[in-house]
């Protein structure tokens, strides 16, 4: 057996299983090198349209093509080897029919080899989640603030912030969960709200900007690490990696002006004439 196959990677049935137990830890990554980091400390890894946004400069996720997630996707795949790699399916990829989400969640499986797909919207959807569940897709749910529909809410605002606004995202869930998903990114969602639905569902709560009432919790890796320009307000940064980067370019354009950068002859042990 050879030492790749010796590692099993996590699967949606086992984070589906860690429902009121050790919470679920989730990064987003884009790239195999940041996967290979994030692998070590994550059940899964979300290649995230956020992608359009941290990768491409993009203002919303809107412009973000199933192929460029296709892309990522295997890039991640190639840098992982042990955590769960969900896929998002971009916005125009999936809405039109439960067959055009299912063409392209078949793509982003056969094309990646990841282990599952996220697709934004809550009870709308539960028709396509239950129809790519029952054909060997697993579904993660993500419901609260959909950024994909950015067009119609018309700003990133928190969701559900005045009690009386709770039911609709409650049966976002509610549905969602029992057309098949086996797991729901809920975002941008105030404690009281993220801990109801957490404890009405049946299947484990993943939130962002939505309290540690949740079954677990995913950041875009670039958000926490000091990297995003824009990072949301609720994001805790365990690194400020910006400025660190930018220091370390300052300090090669200087070194190379200045002509203060070693030659071929110190690594080849040329001497010089
Ligand atoms: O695209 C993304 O990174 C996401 C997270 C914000 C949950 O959907």
């Amino acid at each position: 057996m050879s030492v790749q196959s010796a590692i099993k990677r996590k699967t949606a049935p086992d984070l589906r299983a860690r429902k009121n137990g050790e919470p679920i830890v989730m990064l987003t990554s884009y790239h195999a090198h940041t996967a290979a980091l994030v692998d070590r400390h994550c059940d899964a890894i979300l290649v995230g349209d956020s992608l359009g946004n941290v990768m491409h400069g993009f203002e919303t996720t809107v412009p973000v093509t199933l192929d460029m997630m296709i892309l990522q996707g295997r890039a991640v795949m190639r840098g992982s080897q042990a955590a769960l790699v969900v896929v998002d399916m971009p916005f125009g990829s999936y809405e039109g029919s439960k067959e055009q989400a299912f063409h392209s969640a078949v793509r982003i499986m056969k094309e990646t080899l990841c282990g599952a797909v996220k697709l934004e919207g809550g009870a709308r959807m539960a028709e396509t989640v239950a129809f790519l569940s029952e054909r060997g897709i697993p579904v993660m749910g993500h419901i609260g603030l959909t950024p994909q529909s950015i067009n119609t809410l018309g700003s990133f605002r928190a969701q559900g912030r005045e009690e009386e606004n709770w039911a609709p995202i409650e049966n976002d869930a509610k549905t969602i969960a029992e057309a098949g998903a086996f797991s729901i990114v809920v975002e941008a969602v105030a404690e009281p709200l993220a801990r109801k639905i957490t404890q009405s569902i049946a299947v484990p709560t993943i939130g962002i900007g939505a309290s540690a009432a949740c079954d677990g919790q995913v950041l875009v890796l670039e958000d926490m690490l000091g990297l995003s320009p824009r990072a949301p307000k609720f994001v805790r940064r365990y690194g400020n990696l910006g400025p660190a980067i930018e220091e370390a370019i300052a300090g090669y354009a200087r070194d190379v002006k200045s002509r203060a950068f070693p030659g071929p002859e110190h690594v080849y042990g040329m001497k010089k004439s």
